[in-house]
């Protein structure tokens, strides 16, 4: 179907492939919304045409997702490094929070807690280059933390959590950025869930926070009211003009994903494109994923060759064959493969393909 529009394989960290469906409902209703006579890019926010779209957006999300009735759910501007602010800025109470660093963006977001709280760093992997995720045995845990603060999927180093982290009765407050709604995950085990929407739920512009209403205080009085969660939750999240293009988007994937047979559906298709990529990577003499077994993303699959001019040329010869953004993050080197949501398996087929014909031309030495 998508083959009508002539699209490539964007194997890209974020903003990435978005169904076509969603995309193709977007162009229809792009001139007119449903009647209303203008696009959703020119509403009020205020109007009832537009509310309806966001109490859509957020009832779905709460559908697909299971959350709990105890549980807001917040859209917020500011993308998720918004959020590595304002999670210490609402939560602290006792002043110390714990944080697991276990690659580029749990790093950043302890940084940015520090100027706010006593960040006590509970377990880290950076001696190996976040090569894996440190087991629930091996966090540092403090009991008297306001909460214990995890990178649920590490976009650039391509690992992620495959346990949730047993924090007895502190918060545990997760970025869910480049894993969310890419399979079930039971949100009650969480105090504090946060995403940019980018990669799995829409456009770039907007993040989504899902938090336990017992997590959500009287400000303090110099927290500034584009922080405040409870004031974005009292205002449904609509305190000033928020992101309706995104808001928009976001409950379009979810009846998608809805339409498909829910998150259960999603990670079952993650799961078969992951496997089959991993797969072959361990069979390879000239390839080698750089994450442990046990740590490996669904999402950011990371590989390289060893070899900085072969891995250039891997992923130039993939961009003439239609698969585009393979390039690693600079902080890893080699090549990182994002298989989204909206990545189809033919996507991984065509990577696997070239996979094999490129080892074939490049026997070893
Ligand atoms: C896991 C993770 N957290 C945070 C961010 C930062 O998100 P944003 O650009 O929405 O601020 C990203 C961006 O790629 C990410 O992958």
């Amino acid at each position: 179907m998508a083959m009508q529009y002539n699209r490539i394989f964007n194997f890209s960290a974020g903003p990435s492939m978005l169904p076509v469906p969603v995309l193709e409902r977007c162009r229809d209703e792009m001139l007119n919304y449903r009647g209303s006579g203008m696009s959703v890019m020119e509403m009020s926010h205020r109007s009832k045409v537009f509310d309806e779209i966001a109490v859509n957006a957020q009832r779905l999300l709460r559908e697909v997702m299971g959350i709990p009735d105890h549980y807001k759910v917040l859209f917020m501007q500011g993308g998720a490094s918004l959020q590595f602010a304002a999670i210490p800025l609402n939560l602290r109470k006792n002043g110390r929070a714990d944080y697991i660093r276990t690659g580029n963006f749990s790093t950043i977001a302890s940084k940015e807690a520090s100027k706010y709280l006593k960040v006590n760093i509970a377990a880290t992997t950076e001696d190996s280059n976040f090569d894996h995720i440190p087991a629930q045995e091996e966090l540092a845990l403090d009991p008297q933390a306001d909460y214990v603060h995890i990178c649920m999927n590490n976009t650039i180093y391509g690992s992620r959590f495959s346990y949730i982290p047993e924090t007895g009765a502190v918060p545990l407050a997760a970025d869910l950025s480049s894993c969310i709604l890419s399979e079930p995950i039971d949100v009650s085990k969480f105090g504090l869930i946060y995403a940019g929407v980018q990669k799995n739920i829409a456009p770039a512009g907007m993040a989504v926070v899902i938090i336990r209403e017992d997590l959500l205080r009287e400000p303090a009085p110099d927290l500034p009211i584009m922080l405040d969660y409870k004031l974005m939750a009292d205002k449904d999240s609509m305190y000033n003009t928020p992101n309706c293009w995104c808001i928009y988007v976001t409950g379009l994937v979810l009846e998608y994903i809805r339409s498909i047979g829910g998150v259960e559906e999603m990670a079952r298709r993650n799961k078969k494109k992951a496997d089959a990529l991993y797969a072959c990577l361990d069979e390879s003499r000239l390839f080698h994923a750089a994450v442990w077994p046990g740590s490996r993303s669904m999402m950011n699959v990371t590989f390289r060759t060893g070899d900085d001019t072969l891995d250039a040329e891997f992923v130039k010869g993939a961009a003439e064959r239609g698969m585009v953004n393979l390039k690693g993050h600079k902080k890893v080197g080699g090549m990182r493969a994002s298989i989204y949501n909206n990545m189809p398996y033919e996507g991984v087929e065509t990577l696997i393909s070239y996979l094999k014909e490129f080892e074939a031309a490049h026997p070893a030495k």
